[in-house]
Formats: C-alpha cells, sequence, structure tokens
C-alpha cells in the first residue's frame, strides 16, 4: 500500500474512490486524528486493506474487492493476455480470504466471477469489470437512501436512538445503513439525537460514527459500551439500530461483538431493535446464526488500545469481534426490498422472492 495525495476533501461518503483508473481507500485506521488517502496498486494489497481495516463495514468490504478484481484483471491480461482468467484465480482467493464474516465480500466476488465467466478470453476484460464494480458501488447507495427512508418510517418520534459501531457511510458506499436511516429519521425529525457506543477494540462508535454524525450536524453522544444498558433503563431511546454483517436465513442477525448483548438489554427494557441492511447481507445459503463463521483476530487488540498497552502482562484475551443476535430479539430488519418484522425463515425467504430495486 502506498500513501499518494488524492486531490479530494475527505468525506465519509467518498471512503472509497476509483479515480483516474486508480482505487484510493480514505484510511479509516487513522479517523478522526487524520485524513489520508491510501492508493491501492493491486489485488494482494487490496486485500491486505480489507484484513488491516483500512476499510471495513460489510457493503464497503464487497465494493472494495469489486474493486480489486478490476485491479486483478488489468494485471492478469497486461501479463498473460488471454490467459488471464486463470491468471487471475490467485488473486480472486486472496482477496475472498481478506475477512470471514461479511457475506458481501462473497456476494460482490460471486457478482465479478459470474461476469468474468462470460468475458470473451481475447478482450481486455478491465473495461467490463470495472462497470461492473461502479454498479455495486452506486446501487449500494441507492439501497441505502431506499432503506433509510423505509427504517425512518418505522420511528415514532422524536426520540433518541443508540447505535453500535460504525454502519455509516463509511461501511458502505455511501449514505449508511443504520446511518442511513439516522440521516433519514433526523431530516424527517423523528430521531432527534444518537448515542453511539465507543465499541471496543478498534473504537468505530467514537472514531467513526462520531465523526460522520459531527459532520452531518447530527447531535451524536459517545458512551462506553458497557453504559449502554443503564442508558436504555434511564429512558429517552426509542429504538436501538444497527447494521449487519451477514443475516442468516432464519434472521439471526450477525453484527460488531456487543450487539447481541446490546439487543438483550433493549428488549429488557422495551425498547425495539432495529437492523438496517441492504439485501446483499442476507444469506439464505446460511441456515441460522450458529453457522455463520466469526472472525477471531489478535489478542493484542484487546490487550491494548489504540496501539498502546494497557492489559497486565501474561494475561490473554479473548477477541471475537462479531457475534449473532437471534432472530427472535430483532423486531425490524429494514433492507431496501422491504422492511420484515419479527423475522422468520419464511419472511426472511418471502423478502427475497421480491425483485430487486431498480438502478
Ligand atoms: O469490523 P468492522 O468494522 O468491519 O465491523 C463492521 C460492523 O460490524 C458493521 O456494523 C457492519 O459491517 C454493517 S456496516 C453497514
Amino acid at each position: 500500500m502506498e500513501a499518494r495525495p488524492l486531490e479530494i476533501r475527505a468525506d465519509a461518503d467518498h471512503a472509497i474512490v476509483w479515480e483516474n483508473d486508480r482505487l484510493y481507500l480514505l484510511d479509516q485506521r487513522l479517523l478522526p486524528a487524520r485524513e489520508r488517502y491510501l492508493e491501492l496498486q493491486d489485488a494482494a494489497a487490496t486485500a491486505a486493506a480489507i484484513t488491516d481495516m483500512v476499510v471495513r463495514g460489510a457493503p464497503a468490504i464487497g465494493i472494495t474487492a469489486a474493486y480489486g478484481v478490476v485491479l486483478a484483471a488489468r494485471s492478469g491480461f497486461a501479463g498473460a493476455g488471454s490467459g488471464w482468467r486463470d491468471a487471475i484465480d490467485a488473486d480472486l482467493q486472496r482477496l475472498a480470504a481478506s475477512r470471514p464474516t461479511a457475506i458481501n465480500l462473497f456476494w460482490a466476488l460471486r457478482r465479478m466471477q459470474r461476469l468474468i465467466a462470460r468475458l470473451p478470453a481475447e478482450q481486455d476484460p478491465e473495461p467490463a469489470l470495472l462497470a461492473e464494480a461502479r454498479a455495486i458501488h452506486s446501487e449500494d447507495v441507492a439501497a441505502n437512501r431506499t432503506l433509510g427512508e423505509l427504517g425512518a418510517a418505522l420511528i415514532d418520534g422524536p426520540t433518541g436512538v443508540i447505535t453500535h459501531c460504525n454502519a455509516g457511510a463509511l461501511a458502505t458506499g455511501g449514505y449508511g445503513t443504520a446511518l442511513g436511516v439516522v440521516r433519514s429519521g433526523f431530516a424527517a425529525g423523528t430521531i432527534e439525537c444518537v448515542y453511539a457506543d465507543e465499541t471496543r477494540p478498534w473504537l468505530q462508535g467514537s472514531r467513526l460514527t462520531a465523526w460522520e454524525l459531527v459532520r452531518s450536524g447530527i447531535p451524536v453522544t459517545l458512551l462506553a459500551d458497557g453504559a449502554a444498558a443503564s442508558l436504555l433503563r434511564r429512558g429517552g431511546v426509542g429504538w436501538v439500530i444497527v447494521g449487519s454483517d451477514r443475516i442468516a436465513a432464519n434472521g439471526d442477525v450477525a453484527n460488531k461483538i456487543g450487539t447481541y448483548g446490546l439487543a438483550v438489554a433493549a428488549r429488557h427494557h422495551g425498547v425495539k431493535v432495529m437492523v438496517a441492511a441492504p439485501t446483499s447481507t442476507i444469506d439464505l445459503q446460511t441456515r441460522d446464526g450458529a453457522a455463520i463463521p466469526i472472525e477471531q483476530r489478535a489478542a493484542d487488540e484487546v490487550l491494548g488500545c489504540a496501539g498502546v498497552r494497557v492489559g497486565a502482562a501474561g494475561a490473554e484475551a479473548w477477541n471475537p469481534v462479531f457475534d449473532v443476535t437471534p432472530a427472535g430479539l430483532v423486531d425490524a430488519i429494514v433492507t431496501e426490498r422491504g422492511v420484515v418484522l419479527e423475522p422468520t425463515a419464511e419472511k426472511m425467504a418471502e423478502l427475497m422472492a421480491k425483485p430487486p430495486q431498480k438502478p
């Protein structure tokens, strides 16, 4: 990866930029302290950027991987000519191995692979693959705008809401899923403020969600993850609104570690839970939450904070970075194809049988 200047002001809606035939990512590891774009020169660097959290959030990972396929095809065609399809195999595998939980990654790669299978061997594959990656990117933004409106329509406000991790513009092609609902609800006057869990250990809440919301003029109050239950008991929070990395066929939801505990506390206090996600996050091939692969990351992430070791020497750490909230704790799954209240396998299948949103 290489830091190259990109002459645009850093902004959450442009965390992934394809410009002048180059792929740039806003380095989310540095926010909010530094706003720096990295240029990704090949698919291996793109896969590493996903693994290393330069870019994160399920839809954003999928979009980035799609652009990574374009870079793979560029070097495959330059090096192997009509043999480009075989030449990019290792790159496709690298991209697929970059993170295990978000289904959007595999969804986007499958979509690119379906196109790869149809392209003629002799022709430069880059223009067609770039058009597909751009379509994946812009369709995600459109989906977020639609689901944002649908989610906001469920909120009987004005009220406060609580969110966990970052499911905003930074985590998507733009606008955001959970934060898409927040943006639409704030504009409609039904959401008056957002409580954001700081989200240990990567602090996506305090670093990223707060950065986005402050820039958008939406009042945001940070809290330690452990304070969420007390906030729910105190009142003033009408909904918990989160994104998802993978929704299983029965409506179980994988999302950032801590979401499950938040949902348990919300149910206990009579606060509703909304999961906002595009249909590219729904995986009907995975029967239930127990079958979702949960990424485990390095112990150091928990033993330290912002790069500084804080855990006692000799202590070990357990670091699953996602958890599963059972469908029974979810009041609404909001997608661009519609809303599923009290999700079940039948309702999820019905939703996915609806025609996709027109571009
Ligand atoms: O580890 P991360 O930062 O990639 O985790 C992100 C989340 O858990 C988000 O809530 C999820 O991907 C939805 S993003 C619209």
